[in-house]
């Protein structure tokens, strides 16, 4: 297998009234050991699936219906549900775009954290204490000792995401999936957070999934980028080569979409239309309609992912033989 994690071919569909809702509809990636690799893509495009997928958190009507997902040489998507418990939180750990999926409203912060230790590494209560205490104060948490017995309640977005981080990092994973870790946040906590992540994955030599629409973050943090759109990987690419090269006209929709300072303009570029119901796919590329390059082969026929240049891979008409 190709790093710490290999996926083939993931296909997850949600069934809703017999139509099946194509979340991920045939990604393949894989993530190096101690790299960053980015999912970008706009809302519904499927990054949270994919990384839920990767969890094996995927609940009904949802199902991974193919694929393949190695971990550390082993096809967890074939893991029974206690094997994954057990890897869950301890090899691979997830910051969740949605807070209430980690954070228990009723017990103390604390309390949490030195509870994912307990159930994953077996460290002795005493002890596991004082090492919550010492991963609240590595996530940067004032007063570390005196705000253990706090609920989540009594703290800030901020403070409440570095909580999450702790939590997640707890064990030391070799993989850490943090999906939108600072969507919720303003702009100063978001550099802030980022930071953090940034060097918790070096201090501990983590490998990071990081899902964002951000393509500023993704410049400044990632190694390798994927852009996905509907379910597919549009473009892959390392980060220097997605930003000085971009080729797919998805990718190059969204880099227009950041604002530049020097640009001075009152209303930011938006790629006009809409992302197509995930239910109704056609045969077609899933971009046409909103493309500005579309040709008759695009609404006739979907392009395949291929390798353009060492590492850089698209899936656009304009870049294979027709
Ligand atoms: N529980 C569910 N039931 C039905 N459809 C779902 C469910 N969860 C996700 N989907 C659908 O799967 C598709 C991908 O959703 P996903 O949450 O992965 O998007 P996303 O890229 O994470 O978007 P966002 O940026 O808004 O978080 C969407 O069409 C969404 O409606
Ligand atoms: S395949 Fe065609 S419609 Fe799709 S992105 Fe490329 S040019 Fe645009
Ligand atoms: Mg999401």
């Amino acid at each position: 297998m190709k790093g710490l994690l290999e996926i083939k071919d993931l296909k997850t569909y949600f069934y809703l009234d017999k139509q099946a809702v194509k979340a991920v509809d045939g990604v393949s990636f894989h993530i190096n050991r101690n790299e960053t690799l980015a999912i970008v893509g706009e809302s519904g495009s499927g990054k949270s699936v994919t990384a839920l997928s990767i969890m094996r958190l995927i609940e009904t009507p949802g199902k991974i219906i193919s694929g393949e997902i190695h971990f550390n040489n082993v096809n967890i998507a074939k893991l029974s549900s206690k094997q994954m418990t057990m890897l869950r939180g301890n090899r691979i750990s997830m910051i969740y775009q949605d807070p209430m999926q980690s954070l228990n409203p009723a017990i103390s912060v604390g309390e949490q954290i030195r509870e994912a230790l307990i159930i994953h590494k077996a460290v002795p209560r005493k002890e596991s204490k004082k090492r919550a205490l010492e991963l609240m104060s590595l996530v940067s948490i004032p007063e570390a000792q005196h705000r253990y017995k706090d609920i989540q309640s009594k703290f800030s977005g901020g403070m409440r995401q570095r909580i999450m981080t702790a939590m997640a990092i707890a064990c030391n994973p070799d993989l850490l999936i943090a999906d939108e870790p600072t969507t919720a946040l303003d702009v100063t906590i978001q550099s802030e957070i980022m930071d953090l992540l940034k060097s918790l994955k070096q201090q501990l030599s983590m490998s990071m999934l990081l899902i964002t629409h951000d393509l500023g973050i993704v410049a400044e943090n990632a190694d390798r980028v994927i852009i996905m759109y509907c379910g597919k990987i549009m473009e892959e690419a390392n980060v220097r080569d997605l930003f000085e090269r971009p080729k797919h006209p998805y990718t190059i929709g969204l880099m227009k979409c950041i604002p530049r300072i020097q640009d001075n303009v009152d209303v930011l570029y938006s790629i006009p239309g809409y992302i197509p119901n995930a239910s109704q796919y056609s045969e077609a590329c899933r971009f046409h309609e909103r493309c500005e390059k579309a040709m008759d082969i695009c609404r006739q026929k979907e392009p395949e992912l291929i390798e353009i240049e060492e590492g850089h891979k698209v899936r656009c008409w304009l870049y294979c033989n027709k």
